[in-house]
């Protein structure tokens, strides 16, 4: 326990201190007015010296029509990244990147245990020797290390901030990038499946509640600054980002009162999930059912 939060970094590489034809292209996403560079890093600071760079990523798998993120610290010798939600069928295109823009990939996080789709994290792990999976202590599933509310996931001087959203399912987590002069504005938050864009995630399956999930919406997601990115796991329409403000304005779900929105969420009568007796077991081991075939 560091302080108010507890700190993740790489021990020995990373212990500097503070520091979707239907083609979807991984795209290079400016997030900041302070945008300064042509080639997807974004800067941030006063000073030359103690500038961060953000690179950032927002890549798609179409099956299941996942996003997954690459965020690294270009401003690090190393350039420490992380990848947040990876799909196992698209292990080997996130991994390439990775490698093409000169990289150190440090972890492998999930928002929560998916239900469509097997997370990537023990492919990248039987791949990448060094990396550390994540993934909420609430999920009860496996992982090397565990997060809980409050806690920073640091890669070179950036972080991710856990704020707990259950209600999708129990064990669901928002990461927002850091609140400081030295970290990007404006904030982004990855939302897994507790906000989408002009949605949310289902509340039937996995310890699900409408109520809890309306409560973490509202209390640790509709609490950020306006101007919020809202990056989701999924999207459905072609939507990759949104804001928090966008989203408090315009989501026909979340916009209203919690009984009418636990009304629409037991009235939706959606189908049973099709992969989720085959994913949820899968990812409640971090993947690593049957990595080797996988890998081979
Ligand atoms: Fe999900």
């Amino acid at each position: 326990m560091l302080s108010k939060f507890r700190f993740f970094q790489i021990s020995a590489t990373f212990s500097s201190p503070a520091p979707r034809k239907k083609v979807h292209f991984p795209q290079i996403v400016a997030v900041t007015a302070k945008f300064r560079s042509q080639m997807g890093a974004a800067s941030y600071g006063t000073s030359s010296s103690s500038v961060s760079k953000l690179i950032f990523r927002q890549l798609f798998e179409k099956e299941s029509s996942t996003y997954t993120y690459l965020l690294a610290d270009a401003s690090h010798p190393d350039k420490p990244a992380l990848l947040v939600d990876p799909v196992d069928k698209t292990v080997d295109r996130d991994l390439s990147l990775v490698k093409e823009l000169g990289l150190k990939l440090i972890y492998a996080i999930n928002t929560h245990v998916h239900a469509d789709h097997v997370t990537g994290t023990g492919l990248i792990k039987s791949k990448v020797p060094g990396v550390k999976s994540i993934i909420s202590k609430a999920s009860n599933a496996k992982a090397d290390l565990f997060v809980e509310p409050g806690d920073k996931i640091c890669f070179g001087d950036l972080f991710l901030e856990v704020r707990a959203t259950p209600g999708h399912t129990q064990g669901c987590v928002t990461y927002v990038t850091g609140d400081g002069p030295n970290q990007p504005q404006p904030r982004m938050a990855f939302t897994g499946d507790t906000l989408l864009i002009r949605g949310c995630g289902r509340t039937d399956f996995q310890g699900g509640s409408s109520e809890q999930l309306y409560k973490s919406v509202h209390s640790q997601i509709f609490s950020l600054p306006k101007d919020t990115l809202v990056y989701p796991a999924h999207d459905y329409k072609g939507f990759t980002v949104s804001t928090v403000g966008e989203e408090m304005q315009y989501n026909p779900r979340l916009t209203k009162d919690e009984g009418t929105f636990k009304n629409i969420m037991a009235n939706l009568n959606l189908s049973y999930p099709k992969m989720i007796d085959v994913a949820v077991p899968a990812n409640m081991v971090c993947g690593l059912q049957d990595v080797e075939s996988k890998a081979a």
